[in-house]
């Protein structure tokens, strides 16, 4: 047993010792059995020094050898801002970002319809016998503009889209589809610009292919997922499967009988069924793909059908009415609690849909939406819809906390008829910033500035709610606009693409990349309502601290 000096010895080592020094001092006669017992313990403590400062100086040298000696992995040199040029060109609302040469910076794919390809290769239209003019896809380094690939990919280009997921872990190499005119159906390979399958398309001529190409199971076993395109003719949507490996067609067309707009969904129900989903004639329409591939092939497919669903729309005319939020305009999936939910914007209000049973998550919010919705997070972590509320100058921005419908915030941003897609990147603070663009003229009535309209572009932070900040304001015609993180969790770019409106008369064509950040000294800070305490420098300062974070 311990007593009790031993007890508080265990709990105060230190004072022990202290105690036990003051001992030896108050009793000299002591000294002679402690000195021939603490040879071996002050040995040990010296052991222990030496093995203190020995691990010490390790890591000390592993810290000097891993920052000083060793050097970082070359990063290729990213430049802040360029800017390439094609001369008597038009080009096509598409921009396309991956990584296409493995440099780790993100790459831009467009497309653009010239007689001559720009300087860099010497290939011609004739090369892939084409006339001139026809459409190029340019592959270029997010780094510095130059040209990864170009390549001469159709006479004209209707339809296009690019990375068509892959099945996880498939060899296949990401693929751009494009839909020519007249009549061509070719995938690219989006790393090399080679043509993986090239086929005379079998669509009408008279019919227009509705978005998005979707992918469906692998209907044909060949292992790779496999094409519904959906096209319209004469107020009738028809289907057609491809095979995803070769672009072979899939049995016929299949008519679905019903009217249809683009914003196809393709929507897999809790127990497993596939159904498209999709805006038709005002409401809300579902086709099973069990019942497309029996129509098109007249075999029996992998695929099932909900009871739930199939009770929830009419047999024949394939819609419901229960939505009740006006013609239906926009469909987009949002991840929920128990499964994938579906946000509708109607005509008169927006509102989140279960994924199963189609019934209210909140109350239809009314806003008259023109726009497709995009999607960010004003909250740390809590997913938000950005929907524009109205058009031109009565343009209102309404934040929208997806589980609940409330509105976060509202922004009063005129816009000009065509001003391109907001956008948004998520910040590390778990929010986003968000770009919009708007009217030049906002907030500063002393200007009086005539001339044709700017397009200004305005970044917004839900940390600073007041504020908005005039990055750049251009009057060329935008085509096309995204906003980039070119390299994971670093700064982010934005990417503007620029042409002539009309596309029978060619002109300057531009693909522009330009770091946000060296854009915020020299921008303007546009206040709404209360103005904060904080003076302008100080909330540029705040929008140059910004970080970015990859999307996981
Ligand atoms: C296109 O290229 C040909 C020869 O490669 C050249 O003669 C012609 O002037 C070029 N046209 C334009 C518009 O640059
Ligand atoms: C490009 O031009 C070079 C010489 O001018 C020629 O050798 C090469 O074959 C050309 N490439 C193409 C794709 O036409
Ligand atoms: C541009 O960057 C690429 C890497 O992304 C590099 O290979 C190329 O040499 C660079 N070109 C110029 C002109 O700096
Ligand atoms: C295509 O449309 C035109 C006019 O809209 C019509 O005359 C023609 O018959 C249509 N062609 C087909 C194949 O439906
Ligand atoms: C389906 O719609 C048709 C045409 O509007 C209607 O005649 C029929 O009664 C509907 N069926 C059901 C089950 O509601
Ligand atoms: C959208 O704008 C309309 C007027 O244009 C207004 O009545 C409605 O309340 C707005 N919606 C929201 C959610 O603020
Ligand atoms: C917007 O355009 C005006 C007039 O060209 C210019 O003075 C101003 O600096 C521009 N603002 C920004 C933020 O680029």
């Amino acid at each position: 047993m311990l007593d009790n000096k031993d007890l508080e010895a265990e709990i105060y080592p230190l004072k022990n010792e202290e105690r036990k020094s003051q001992e030896n001092l108050g009793n000299p006669s002591k000294n002679e059995d402690n000195l021939k017992s603490t040879p071996p313990q002050s040995q040990l403590s010296r052991c222990r020094t030496v093995a203190f400062f020995l691990s010490l100086f390790l890591c000390l040298f592993v810290v000097f050898v891993v920052s000083f000696v060793i050097p970082c992995p070359d990063r290729p040199a990213s430049q802040r801002m360029w800017r390439v040029d094609y001369n008597t060109a038009v080009t096509y609302d598409f921009l396309a970002v991956d990584d296409i040469n493995g440099d780790r910076i993100q790459d831009i794919l467009f497309l653009y319809k010239n007689t001559n390809s720009s300087n860099n290769f010497n290939q011609s239209c004739m090369d892939e016998g084409f006339s001139s003019p026809c459409t190029f896809a340019a592959a270029l380094s997010g780094a510095n503009g130059s040209t990864l690939w170009e390549r001469p990919v159709a006479q004209d280009v209707a339809f296009v889209e690019c990375a068509v997921p892959r099945p996880r872990g498939s060899e296949a190499p990401p693929s751009c589809i494009l839909v020519g005119r007249p009549s061509s159906f070719t995938a690219v390979n989006f790393f090399t610009g080679e043509t993986q399958w090239h086929h005379a398309s079998s669509f009408s001529r008279n019919s227009s292919i509705l978005s998005p190409l979707l992918q469906v199971p692998d209907v044909d076993s060949d292992g790779v997922p496999d094409l519904l395109v959906l096209t319209q003719e004469q107020e009738e949507v028809s289907g057609h499967l491809y095979s995803g490996r070769n672009g072979d067609q899939i049995g016929l067309r299949g008519s679905l009988g019903v009217d249809g707009e683009s914003g196809f969904l393709l929507h897999v129900t809790r127990t497993g069924a596939h159904y498209i989903l999709f805006p038709c004639a005002s409401s809300l329409c579902s086709w099973s793909v069990k019942g497309l591939y029996e129509k098109v092939t007249g075999r029996d497919g992998p695929f099932k059908k909900d009871s739930l669903w199939e009770s929830m729309f009419n047999a024949t005319t394939h819609r419901t009415l229960s939505h009740s939020s006006g013609a239906v305009r926009y469909l987009m999936h949002v991840p929920g609690n128990t499964g994938t939910d579906v946000f509708l914007v109607g005509s008169e209000a927006c509102v989140l849909l279960d994924g199963q049973k189609l019934t209210h998550r909140w109350p239809p919010r009314a806003a008259h939406v023109l726009r497709k919705p995009i999607f960010g997070h004003y909250k740390p972590d809590t997913l938000t819809v950005v929907v524009e509320n109205g058009t031109g100058t009565d343009r209102q921005i309404l934040f929208l906390d997806l589980s609940t419908g409330d509105v976060l915030r509202s922004l009063a941003l005129p816009s000009l008829p065509g001003s391109p897609q907001s956008t948004s990147l998520p910040t590390a603070d778990h929010r986003s910033a968000f770009f919009f663009w708007g009217l030049h003229e906002l907030g500063s009535s002393s200007e009086t500035e005539t001339g044709e309209a700017r397009h200004s572009l305005y970044m917004f932070h839900p940390t600073l709610p007041h504020v908005l900040l005039e990055l750049v304001n251009v009057s060329t015609h935008i085509v096309a606009f995204d906003a980039v993180l070119f390299e994971p969790s670093r700064h982010a770019a934005y990417v503007l693409l620029t042409g002539p409106a009309n596309s029978e008369a060619p002109g300057l064509v531009s693909v522009i990349k330009h770091k946000v950040r060296d854009l915020v000294p020299s921008s303007r800070v546009v206040h709404l309502g209360e103005g904060g305490p904080d003076s302008d420098q100080a909330i540029r300062d705040r929008f140059s601290r910004l970080r970015y974070r990859s999307e996981a």
